[in-house]
């Protein structure tokens, strides 16, 4: 056999040709001199080249553009080496020339091409199939995952976005808080520095005005042979007097914690509290002498007025316990009852203010004041305060020589 006739492939019969017409595939049989040999009409009509004009001519002929192109090498070494190839579609590849669809953006369009030797590499068969469908759900998938990935991308840059403002809000919320506890200290200070001028000038001016007016009265009275009885009201009255304002001075700063400190001053609160409702009472407090400034006292004392009053109004004990003491730089005072405890009603009810003054007094002095049960029963009231005791007298001193100018 000439080698022409080795090359020459046979003309398909036409029973395989209209199989071949009727795949929804690309079919093209090329010779071993890449001459065309069979051309379906799948190709026909994506190439717009009839099957007749294809028919016998060379494919490179045809299309010189594919002459270095993979294409082209693979048709090579299906005729020469006689293996298959399958040119996959990819994303970014050019898509060949001759099998745009019409109506389809030649862009968009990807196809997979086989290309397999034929009786023994005398030729080879190209089949070409669309992998624009399968392209298509890539793409789109891929889209989908770009649209989730920006959506991700949105949702953390909105919640960074509420985070910084939830931080901004959160630093205002603490500034707030602190200028008005600082405020609420210093109206605190303010009234006691105001209650204790009252208290002297009570004490200064109106207790010497009625002191000398009962000396005066108290003379007539003993001048005069007939005690009569408006002298006996009269001295009577200016007693009363003198007791109510006493009262007044004592409430507005007790002459006790002006003059012997505030460990005197809360054993004898305790003391008289104690009488009134007949409470068993545990106290334990320090050594007198320690010094303690005038602020600090104040708000140990008012703190312990307040407990034991709410002690004496609600909680229907027998027993209280009360107790300073100093524990690693902070002064502790802590008052206890046995009686019924605060409710959780109790404990959200509004309108009293005696445990939000407090709170403020000891929040002023830098401390923490913790209201909660007692153990086994009852309330337990702690207030804890930083404390120096050098820093404390020096505070004294300077309140001393602030008073004294
Ligand atoms: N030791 C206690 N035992 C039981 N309940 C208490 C005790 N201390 C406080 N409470 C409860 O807590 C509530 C709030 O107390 P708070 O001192 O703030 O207000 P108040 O005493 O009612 O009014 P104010 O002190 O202004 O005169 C009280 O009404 C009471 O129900
Ligand atoms: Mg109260």
């Amino acid at each position: 056999m000439s080698r022409a006739a080795e090359t020459v492939l046979p003309t398909p019969p036409d029973v395989l040709r209209h199989t071949f017409d009727a795949m929804s595939v690309g079919v093209i049989v090329l010779g071993r001199d890449l001459r065309i040999n069979v051309w379906n009409r799948w190709v026909e009509s994506r190439s717009g080249i009839a099957e007749s004009e294809a028919i016998g001519r060379g494919l490179d002929a045809l299309f010189p553009d594919l002459a270095n192109s993979y294409f082209m090498s693979a048709v090579h070494g299906a005729l020469n080496g006689g293996y298959p190839s399958v040119l996959a579609p990819s994303l970014h590849a050019p898509v060949f020339p001759f099998f745009a669809v019409p109506g389809v953006d030649t862009e968009r369009m990807r196809q997979q091409i086989h290309v397999v030797p034929l009786g023994g590499a005398s030729g080879c068969l190209v089949q070409v199939i669309d992998a624009n469908a399968a392209w298509q759900r890539e793409s789109t998938l891929k889209r989908k995952h770009l649209l989730l990935e920006e959506s991700l991308e949105l949702q953390e840059r909105l919640l960074q976005q509420l985070e910084g403002n939830k931080a901004e809000l959160q630093r205002q919320v603490r500034e707030r808080t602190a200028q008005l506890e600082e405020l609420a200290g210093h109206v605190q200070d303010l009234s006691e520095h105001e209650r204790a001028q009252l208290a002297r000038e009570l004490h200064d001016e109106l207790g010497a005005l009625m002191t000398a007016i009962r000396i005066d009265v108290a003379r007539l009275n003993s001048q005069s042979e007939t005690t009569t009885e408006r002298h006996q009201r009269a001295l009577k009255n200016i007693d009363q007097a003198i007791q109510i304002k006493r009262r007044i001075m004592e409430g507005m700063r007790p002459t006790l914690l002006n003059n012997f400190g505030v460990v005197v001053a809360i054993r004898e609160l305790a003391r008289e509290k104690a009488a009134v409702n007949t409470w068993r009472f545990g106290i334990d407090l320090p050594d007198e002498e320690m010094p303690i400034s005038e602020q600090l006292s104040i708000t140990l004392y008012r703190v312990c007025q307040e407990a034991l009053t709410n002690a004496a109004k609600y909680a229907e004990a027998t027993e209280v316990r009360l107790s300073l003491r100093l524990e690693n730089d902070f002064l502790v005072l802590e008052i206890m009852d046995n009686g019924v405890g605060m409710s959780p009603v109790r404990e959200g009810r509004r309108g009293g203010h005696g445990i939000s003054g407090m709170q403020h007094r000891v929040l002023a002095r830098g401390g923490t004041l913790e209201i909660g049960p007692a153990s086994p029963q009852g309330t337990r009231v702690v207030a804890r305060i930083p404390y120096q005791a050098r820093s404390e007298s020096a505070r004294d001193r300077s309140l001393r020589e602030d008073e004294a100018n």
